[in-house]
């Protein structure tokens, strides 16, 4: 999978994708990720990539040129399954977004930044607008890395576990169930039993009934 970030701060994207996990999915050639700066993009003498917005009001808005050329650039070169959006006015980031984007061959993901873009770019070039939650960032950097890194993990070969991703919370809308390492016992506090009976019938039949009691407490709503 190919992912394209387009930014204003490619500064910000750059520590997220250089360690761990997303580190080697780019060393094994499972992900490629090219962060562009909008602003090589700019035809305007100082490299503007933003401009008032008509009609008044606090805030500058994201012009169109530099993220169009930027766009028709890298859409010259290949087709794109996807070209996302992050704003807060966008579709809620969930595990089943990522499942389907992870069997995707390419995306361009915008980070929007200041009052957002010129709506335009959102009409000629966006098929898909996500929001990581209902809050309010400084910019999409955050948001488009969090989306990157729910996605890349899933792509088969990137964990070295295969089963793992899977078995993630969400996957099957259950939380996943509390897990423990060694010590067996921790000033008194005791490893669940069964966990360490040997017996993988029993544990399994443990951590599902742990997995429904964590999820009524937590997320009731992922059981209706
Ligand atoms: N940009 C600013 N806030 C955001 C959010 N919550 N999700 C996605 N992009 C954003």
């Amino acid at each position: 999978m190919r992912i394209d970030i387009l930014t204003v701060l490619p500064e910000l994207l750059e520590g997220p994708f250089s360690h761990s996990i997303l580190k080697r999915a780019q060393e094994k050639n499972l992900a490629e990720i090219h962060i562009h700066n909008i602003r090589d993009y700019s035809k305007d003498k100082h490299k503007k990539v933003d401009d008032y917005q008509y009609g008044g009001g606090a805030g500058m808005v994201m012009t169109i040129q530099p993220i169009a050329d930027c766009i028709d650039a890298l859409k010259a070169a290949r087709n794109y399954d996807e070209i996302i959006y992050m704003t807060p006015d966008g579709e809620l980031f969930e595990q089943n977004t990522a499942n389907q984007l992870s069997s995707y061959e390419n995306l361009i993901i915008l980070c929007g930044h200041y009052k957002g873009v010129d709506e335009r770019v959102r009409e000629l070039y966006i098929t898909k607008e996500i929001s990581i939650g209902s809050y309010v960032l400084t910019g999409g950097e955050l948001a488009a890395a969090v989306v990157a890194d729910a996605v890349i993990r899933l792509i088969p070969g990137v964990l070295n576990d295969e089963t793992s991703a899977l078995s993630d919370s969400f996957q099957d809308d259950l939380l996943s169930p509390p897990v423990y390492t060694r010590p067996a016992d921790y000033k008194g506090l005791k490893v669940p039993e069964v966990l360490l009976s040997g017996d993988f019938k029993k544990i399994d039949e443990y951590r599902e009934t742990e997995a429904y009691r964590r999820t009524e407490e937590r997320r009731p709503d992922l059981l209706k």
